[in-house]
């Protein structure tokens, strides 16, 4: 409907971006979109066949698969949604450390970003969208009504993601998941396509010392102070 916005969420690795756009679109009753899900599907696809390994990508075999690797989400009742790759629920595999590890290789290539901005931008034709990732306030969705740029300190987000993987029972240390923040960041923000940057008119959240209900407090108040504008 015509109240209805587009609202971008990005900043660095494990910053807490999609739970908060999960926790904003399920209040407000928008569709949550996780795009780095969807750059690590691909990855995932590229790894099982060997065309992605060791942070090296075969650019052209993946390139001419593009039109073959089909990415969607389904609704999870009670628990938000789940990756589809090919129609595989791949949820947990992509956030696996060796997808992690490999995924920002992939994201630097400019035929995967037009394919994948594409799909995104369909997912936000009727607006009511909260997206989050690295460049939807820049190159997705331009003009959204409302921008989010989040970050917090490395360590606290090693931390917070080591906690994470624990928790889900999957491998990997302190350590490794402090090296992958750092160098996922390094590539993220030094590509030349759309590399991750605040938009001029995004607003920025440091959630460093927040807990996740005072992040959400903060985003809920934000959309409301946007909404009242926009009347
Ligand atoms: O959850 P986390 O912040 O660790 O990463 P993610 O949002 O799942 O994104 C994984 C990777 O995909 C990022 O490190 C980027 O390399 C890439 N990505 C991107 O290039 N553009 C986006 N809009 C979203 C993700
Ligand atoms: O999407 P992104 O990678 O930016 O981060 P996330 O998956 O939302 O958050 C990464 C981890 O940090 C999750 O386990 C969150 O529950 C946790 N987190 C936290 O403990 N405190 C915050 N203020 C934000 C996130």
């Amino acid at each position: 409907s015509d109240n209805k916005i587009i609202i971008a969420i990005d900043g660095y690795s494990s910053s807490g971006k999609s739970s908060m756009a999960r926790a904003l679109a399920s209040s407000i009753g928008y569709r949550y979109v996780d795009s780095g899900a969807m750059y690590r599907a691909v990855t995932l696809w590229g790894l099982r066949r060997g065309i992605v390994s060791d942070g090296t990508v075969d650019e052209e075999a993946l390139i001419a698969a593009l039109p073959d690797i089909a990415i969607d989400f389904q609704p999870i009742p009670g628990e938000g949604q789940h990756t589809l790759l090919c129609g595989e629920d791949v949820e947990s595999e992509i956030r696996s450390l060796r997808v992690s590890d490999n995924v920002s290789q992939v994201a630097v290539i400019p035929a995967v970003r037009h394919h994948l901005v594409a799909l995104q931008q369909q997912f936000g034709r009727e607006k009511g969208i909260v997206m989050d990732g690295r460049d939807i306030g820049t190159t997705v969705f331009p003009d959204a009504e409302m921008k989010v740029f989040v970050d917090a300190s490395a360590e606290t987000r090693a931390h917070r993601r080591f906690l994470e993987l624990q928790q889900k029972g999957m491998e990997a240390t302190y350590e490794d998941v402090l090296a992958n923040v750092k160098q996922r960041d390094h590539i993220d923000t030094t590509r030349a396509e759309s590399p991750l940057t605040k938009a001029s008119d995004a607003i920025s959240l440091d959630n460093s010392d927040m807990t996740i209900a005072e992040q959400n407090e903060w985003l809920i108040e934000l959309y409301n102070r946007i909404l009242a504008a926009k009347r």
